[in-house]
């Protein structure tokens, strides 16, 4: 993977969207899209859009989850879409390429829309939930995934500040990029400014394990556009970050690896008007 890959929309060219699926997706993100779609309650023969989809496991489990459904995928990262193409094999899903800020999709298009950790990297935010209200119908369903602040994620923290020690201030702000999206009560004034009516939100926990500290900073390095600068450290230097994350990540270690709960937002709102 390249070191000039942009972090401002976490764009990841292919060989780290097959390690995002094969490392992120199987730790955490494909229990996360099961909790989204079982929140959803998505009704047989629904039309679904899984906004800014990545490698597509949202889209997936819905279309695994609920018989008949139309599933469509939507996000701008080719080689995220390549890979999520890959997955869906039996083409369960069908695949478009486009941005949230300007969706190619017809008004009322959708039944639920379904975003799981995408906002937070849309400079256009305000447009992309506009957009989003736009394309469902009267009455339908937004659920949106977004992580909670990284006060919220400490290992995470942990991580980033040992990375500002070791790589430099921008490979810790890489991974503080995914918790640097806007709070609750941002979200809700947000959402109602879009249009949105009956908005929830929830703190959803989950519990994430990685084998070891050295391994944690691999897999989500891999996955991640903080590859390129972490390839261009010393040995040495890359030997010094990993004895400070062991410390670090001490409060963490347990004797099978590296444990801690992740916390993000699970938003919920309505379209009014009856479906
Ligand atoms: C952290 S990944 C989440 C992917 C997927 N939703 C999941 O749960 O695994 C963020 C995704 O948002 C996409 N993205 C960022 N900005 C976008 C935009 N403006 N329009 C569409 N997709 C966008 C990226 O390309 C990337 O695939």
């Amino acid at each position: 993977m390249s070191g000039q890959l942009s972090i401002a929309a976490w764009q990841l060219d292919q060989d780290s969207a097959a390690a995002y699926e094969a490392y992120l997706v199987a730790r955490f993100f494909g229990r996360w899209a099961e909790r989204l779609v079982a929140h959803a309650d998505i009704t047989p023969g629904a039309s679904v859009l899984d906004a800014g989809c990545g490698t597509g496991i949202v889209a997936r489990t819905a279309a695994h989850a609920v018989p008949d459904i139309e599933a469509v995928g939507l996000d701008l990262n080719d080689g995220m879409l390549a890979e999520a193409r890959r997955q869906d094999s039996q083409g369960h899903v069908a695949w478009e390429s486009g941005s949230l800020a300007a969706m190619p999709f017809d008004d009322g298009r959708f039944d639920v829309v379904l975003s799981q950790q995408v906002l937070q990297f849309v400079p256009e935010r305000a447009r992309a939930l506009t957009e989003m209200y736009r394309v469902l119908v009267p009455g339908g369903r937004l659920l949106i995934a977004l992580l909670r602040d990284i006060r919220f994620n400490a290992s995470y923290e942990a991580l980033a500040a040992v990375l500002d020690r070791h790589a430099g201030r921008e490979a810790g702000d890489m991974i503080r990029s995914p918790f640097a999206g806007p709070d609750a009560a941002t979200l809700r004034t947000e959402l109602e400014h879009a249009g949105f009516g009956n908005v929830t939100i929830q703190h959803d926990i989950l519990d994430v394990r990685f084998p070891n500290p050295s391994e944690y900073l691999r897999q989500e390095a891999a996955s991640s556009p903080l590859a390129g600068p972490l390839s261009e450290l010393a040995e040495d230097r890359t030997r010094a970050l990993i004895a400070d994350l062991e410390a670090a990540l001490e409060p963490f270690t347990d004797d099978r690896g590296v444990t801690f709960p992740m916390q993000t937002y699970l938003v919920q709102a309505r379209r009014p008007g009856i479906q």
